[in-house]
């Protein structure tokens, strides 16, 4: 075709008819308001049918179709087979549940479709409104500087890398790690979250850098080997650079002593960054303000909201106390984004020179709807209520002699197993394993796992709006149902 003809017959990807994609948008709406509402009444999970692996396995499209046969096509093969965490008894890993509200400011988003690298557009100015409730409901300083990211993980790389490049001083942009005049070194307890460990790697420090602290029965780290370690490290020439605490550990929720690291980074002017992916967001109750108090002290904090502020994927933050440290570490001002005095250019500190993206959605939009929506008071009843499950399911296992409590409940994880005098101690784990994919396979709930001392673990992490106590009674009365059934197998197996 002749650029002429091009030129005569301009097309958009705009919908021809405007109207019949309006009645499929409301569609969309009733059909996702219909099943957030009736979620209980499914499965918590499905494994996806090799019947509909098969048909999602399609030739690259050529020609379009018309969007109400693709919908369908999502109402079919997609719908049914979702991972699940919308659902009352999803308690894996530590996964969020979303709400309808942030749901539809995802549309709203998408539909405005800003890019809030930087620029005089209203986006950013929510951003800034956002982060600053962020600093004020974690009693962060108002004057620290953040971002909002995909993640915890993205939330914890970020913060590292401010750390290590204040630690290290100017040569580290220009010359890398190989200008730190000794091994540079981070600190962590075992029980850190392997997002830390790339971290350090992509940092370019090696993972030999990371000097994993060991834990108390409480799961702490114990501040005494950290002082050890630190003390051993600096003899022995090296740079020790940053120590990073826990504000809720990914397998049991333990809470580090933080005011001690904070201490300890005084005395040895180290950079203090915490992991409070979840555990952060405890600092809304007055009840948890003492063992969190060490976080404002943090020089960077990573947290996230997509788990226990229950917004939709993907949302997390980075605070950083020293704002300047924040923009030394990236600010890169090429001619092609140069900030102007007016016009689009011009607006608040570019959002893109204080992390690696330069393209950013428009993230803040659905954390601004649901704290409106809610507001911090409701947000510390759910909280709380999260929290108050915990304790109730903690409390049904012990008084259930076939289970067993693996760790203490610090805050919202609870670790437990199934105990049978007919099975083997060594088979325990076997068991519980087996127990865990009856769980999700029977679409009764799902809880996630880890190993505890060696022990496989049933974990229960409760982010969760939706749950109930008759959700726990469940979980506990199929654990054991379950648990028996499987025991009689492997005892009638042994003899
Ligand atoms: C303690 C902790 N840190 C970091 C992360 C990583 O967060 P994200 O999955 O949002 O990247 C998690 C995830 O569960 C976590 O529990």
């Amino acid at each position: 075709m002749h650029e002429k003809e091009i030129l005569a017959n301009e097309k958009s990807l705009d919908p021809k008819d405007w109207e019949s994609l309006r009645q499929l948008g409301h569609q969309m709406v009733d059909d996702m308001l219909h099943y957030l509402k009736t979620q209980r009444q499914r499965p918590v999970w499905q494994k996806p049918p090799e019947r509909v692996k098969k048909k999602l396995l399609q030739p690259l499209p050529g020609a379009g179709e018309t969007p109400e046969n693709i919908y369908r096509e999502f109402l079919e093969n997609m719908l049914p087979y979702q991972m699940g965490n919308v659902h009352p008894r999803f308690w894996g890993w530590v996964i969020g549940t979303g709400t309808p509200l942030t749901m539809l400011a995802e549309m709203l988003a998408a539909g405005t479709n800003p890019n809030c690298g930087g620029g005089d557009h209203v986006a950013n100015y929510v951003e800034a409104q956002v982060l600053d409730w962020l600093k004020e409901m974690l009693r962060y300083p108002k004057d620290a500087s953040g971002l909002l990211v995909s993640g915890g993980s993205m939330a914890n790389f970020l913060g590292l890398a401010v750390a290590r490049n204040t630690q290290t001083g100017s040569m580290i942009r220009e010359k890398g790690v190989v200008s730190a005049p000794g091994k540079l070194l981070v600190y962590c307890s075992t029980e850190t979250h392997s997002s830390v460990d790339k971290s350090i790697e992509l940092l370019g420090l090696g993972h030999e850098a990371l000097r994993k602290i060991p834990v108390d029965d409480n799961f702490k780290i114990k501040i005494s080997e950290l002082e050890k370690s630190i003390a051993q490290d600096k003899a022995a020439g090296h740079q020790p650079l940053c120590i990073i605490g826990n504000a809720g550990t990914v397998n049991t929720g333990a809470i580090d002593d933080l005011e001690a690291i904070a201490n300890l980074c005084m005395r040895e002017n180290l950079w203090f960054h915490v992991d409070g992916a979840f555990g952060a967001l405890a600092n809304l109750l007055p009840e948890y303000q003492k063992a969190l108090a060490g976080m404002s002290r943090a020089d960077s904090l990573a947290f996230d909201l997509h788990k226990w502020m229950y917004i939709a994927y993907e949302a997390g933050c980075i605070l950083v106390k020293d704002a300047e440290r924040h923009k030394q570490a990236f600010e890169y001002v090429p001619d092609y984004l140069m900030r102007h005095d007016r016009g689009l250019p011009a607006g608040p500190y570019y959002f893109s020179n204080l992390g690696i993206e330069l393209s950013r959605g428009f993230k803040s939009l659905k954390v601004w709807f649901s704290l409106k929506e809610h507001g911090t008071a409701k947000y510390q009843k759910l909280i709380r209520q999260n929290l108050a499950q915990a304790k109730y399911l903690a409390g049904l296992i012990e008084k259930h002699s076939e289970l067993e409590l693996l760790a203490p409940i610090p805050l919202n994880i609870v670790c437990y197993r199934f105990v049978s005098r007919k099975v083997d101690a060594a088979k325990l784990n076997e068991l519980n394993k087996e127990i865990l994919m009856e769980l999700h396979e029977q679409g009764i709930a799902v809880p996630s796992f880890t190993l505890l001392h060696g022990k496989y673990a049933i974990r229960v992490a409760i982010t969760n709006h939706r749950s109930r106590k008759e959700d726990f009674d469940l979980l506990v009365k199929e654990t054991i149902r379950i648990g028996e059934e499987k025991s009689k197998i492997i005892f009638d197996k042994m003899i």
